[in-house]
């Protein structure tokens, strides 16, 4: 049988190779592996030192999380790394790409750490709902001092090498030849003396009120992985090495089984499955040399935004000058507010806006591979900008709407090319919001719609297929969910205990404060077209609202009232007044949890339908369209997650 693991020796260092595709994960194979290199090479009295290095396109990844749902397989990783530690000669982790989990537990294990510049080092385990399960909220601390071991264990982000050496975590970092250069720091480290393993360096005790702070920030993110970890942490502070290394590996396994890690790991699989559908695995989409974008208002700017973040240069296309000053002028607010939170310098935003040629005229779209349309949602405005896209661009361009409701059947009806159509449905901000809804029509070609799931990947968003019905997936379940709270409402549960019971399942809002926010006119708008067009829409809570000049907090009031200058929701009594006639006397005297459940099955419901009408692959897809375009908490794994409806 093959092993993941082997061992070349290089004078007196062992070159250790780990080759496990495609990230190196550690398998109950790989950790078998790697004892046996630990004893095998402390056999041998010519080697002096052991260089752990991994082939393929990054070091050890983590804990291979397909096993997750297995009984864990001895040797177990928390013994492998005090193996490592405890091995006659020291070890040297050498890091390209990522060292993750248990990929950064093995490198603690190892006496040294050294990684190439664009190497990153983190313990993500938070974001799978577990903890580190081998020593990273013990040895961690001890490596790099309690409060990096917090902000790495508690937000899961990883830190690029330059970084992780500043904070002491890695010991260099190596330009050039990886190899190489762990070679010669073994050799340069073999003539000094050894530095004390990490589980045997002190650990400094922190006070109460530092603790109380940092579990206030771990708290905000909704779920109880944060939270274990910090206290994990907080142990390996206060108790002997043994008995904090006891302590963690309880809680990993406790976390391992519970409802949030399995919901976190259907949405991380989902995730890495979504830019790959089955049915295009044998089709290359086409390369994107520029993009077009028409309409410069809040989707086309943010939409542009995210194209040149991506490297793609980018035609914008308004109706006239003054039009195109505002969507220019937009675009480098995009950029200057991530100047301000410290994401781009002023050179990078330069040469980002360098990248956008505004023009008026739709010939300067001439040479575009792609044209995103982002104009009014209105089909005659939407027609007439195709009409001249089909007269301006290459005959082979790809042509997309990011209608938010329009049929795109209806915007393309008629026109010639009918199989380089397609929907490109962006979140607002575009540039922030993960969420891309591809919505092909049936006679899109499949190249076409590889390209769109190209696109999403090249612009780090999750593409979701969408097949055409009002609101595609995302916009339909949301209707549903909020005819469902209005439903609440109208069996006499209060406004503000619906959106608490919502804000106490995970999310940031609740469906009426959400409304609010947004402005309740759009979908008003939406239902008075389909009533002027003869579709029985019947009068919503909304409608009511609307009607009265309660549009959210632009007009200082929609389901709630707001005082000037606060966006905190306020109960109103115009609203109780507005809707008296409406609400049933006896109120039901439910739990939050009960209005919690019976909200996400009305959304899985819907999910249900959308998944047997086909407008969408599958249960996980309409989860990722919920948890990246909608707010659902990742931790319950999106609707169809939450109620068992993965199929
Ligand atoms: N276990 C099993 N499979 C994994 C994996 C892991 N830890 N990490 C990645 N994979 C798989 C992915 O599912 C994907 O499989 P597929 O090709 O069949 O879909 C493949 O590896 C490639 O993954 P990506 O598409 O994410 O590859 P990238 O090159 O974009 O990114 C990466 C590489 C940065 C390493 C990224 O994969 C990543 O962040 N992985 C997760 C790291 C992680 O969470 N580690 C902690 C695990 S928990 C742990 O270690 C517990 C310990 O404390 C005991
Ligand atoms: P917006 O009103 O902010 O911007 C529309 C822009 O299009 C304006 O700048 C306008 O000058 C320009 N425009 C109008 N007609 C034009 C023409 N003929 N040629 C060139 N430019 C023209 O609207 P917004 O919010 O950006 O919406 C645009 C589209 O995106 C709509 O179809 C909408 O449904 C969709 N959408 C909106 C989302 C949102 O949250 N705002 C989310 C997802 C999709």
């Amino acid at each position: 049988m093959n092993t993941p693991v082997s061992i070349r020796p290089q004078g007196d260092i062992a070159i250790v190779t780990l080759d496990n595709p495609p990230v190196n994960a550690i398998s109950a194979a790989v950790r078998k592996a790697l004892w046996q290199a630990v004893e095998e090479i402390d056999a041998d009295p010519t080697l002096r030192a052991a260089i752990l290095i991994c082939e393929g396109r990054t070091f050890i990844a983590g804990a291979d999380v397909r096993e997750f749902g297995q009984t864990p397989e001895p040797p177990h990783l928390p013994d492998l790394v005090d193996h490592l530690e405890a091995a006659r000669v020291p070890w040297i982790a050498a890091i390209h790409g990522a060292a993750l989990g248990g990929g950064f537990e093995i490198a603690m294990g190892c006496r040294f750490r050294v990684a190439v510049p664009q190497a990153k080092i983190g313990l993500p385990e938070v974001t799978l709902g577990i903890i580190p399960g081998a020593s990273g909220t013990v040895r961690t601390p001890r490596l790099a001092g309690v409060e990096v071991a917090v902000d790495l264990v508690t937000s899961g982000k990883p830190m690029a090498a330059p970084k992780a050496r500043e904070h002491g975590l890695i010991d260099a970092v190596i330009e050039g030849d990886l190899e190489a250069g762990a070679i010669a720091f073994a050799k340069a480290a073999l003539a000094k003396p050894l530095p004390a393993p990490i589980s045997e360096r002190p650990v400094a005790a922190m006070d109460d009120a530092f603790w109380e702070a940092k579990r206030k920030l771990a708290e905000k993110q909704g779920h109880r992985a944060p939270l274990e970890a910090l206290a994990a942490i907080r142990r390996a502070t206060e108790l002997p090495f043994t008995e904090a290394m006891a302590a963690e590996r309880e809680s990993f396994l406790a976390l391992r089984s519970s409802d949030e890690a399995a919901a976190l790991r259907a949405v991380f699989f989902a995730e890495r499955a979504a830019p790959r559908p089955d049915t295009l695995r044998d089709v290359s989409p086409r390369k994107l040399a520029q993009v077009g974008v028409v309409g410069g208002g809040t989707m086309g700017a943010g939409i542009a935004a995210a194209l040149r973040s991506a490297g793609l240069p980018v035609v914008l296309i308004e109706r006239d000058d003054q039009a195109l000053a505002r969507g220019i002028d937009t675009l480098a607010k995009t950029f200057a507010g991530a100047i301000k939170r410290g994401k781009l310098t002023e050179e990078a935003r330069d040469a980002l806006m360098a990248g956008v040629t505004g023009a008026t005229d739709y010939a300067a779209l001439s040479e575009c591979d792609l044209v995103i349309e982002a104009v009014f949602e209105e089909l005659s405005v939407k027609r007439q900008v195709f009409e001249n896209l089909i007269t301006h661009c290459r005959r082979d361009a790809i042509l997309a709407t990011n209608t938010s409701y329009i049929d795109p059947r209806e915007i393309f009806a008629g026109l010639p090319g009918a199989e380089r159509f397609i929907g490109l449905h962006f979140f607002s901000p575009a540039q922030i919001m993960k969420l891309l809804e591809i919505v092909p029509l049936p006679e899109t070609a499949p190249e076409v719609l590889a390209t769109a799931f190209a696109l999403a990947k090249q612009l780090n968003k999750i593409p979701v297929r969408a097949g055409i019905c009002e609101g595609f997936i995302g916009n339909r379940i949301l209707k549903r969910y909020r005819a469902e709270a209005e439903t609440l409402v109208r069996d006499g549960v209060p406004i503000a205990q619906i959106d608490a019971a919502m804000r106490g399942y995970g999310f940031r809002m609740g469906p009426f404060e959400a409304q609010d926010l947004g402005g309740l006119d759009i979908a008003y708008l939406q239902r008075e077209g389909a009533r002027a067009m003869g579709q029985d829409v019947p009068e919503t809570l909304g409608d009511i609202l609307v009607g009265a000049g309660r549009k959210g907090q632009k007009t200082g009031g929609g389901w709630y009232d707001y005082s000037q200058g606060d966006r905190t929701p306020q109960p109103s009594t115009r609203v109780a007044e507005l809707l008296a006639g409406h609400i049933a006397k006896d109120a039901p005297n439910l739990e939050d949890a009960q209005i919690a459940a019976q909200l996400i099955a009305a959304m899985a419901a819907e999910g249900e339908a959308i998944l047997d009408e086909g407008i969408a692959d599958k249960a996980s897809d309409i989860d990722l369209v919920e948890i990246h375009g909608y707010g659902f908490p990742r931790w319950k794994g999106g609707p169809m997650f939450a109620s068992g409806k993965h199929r």
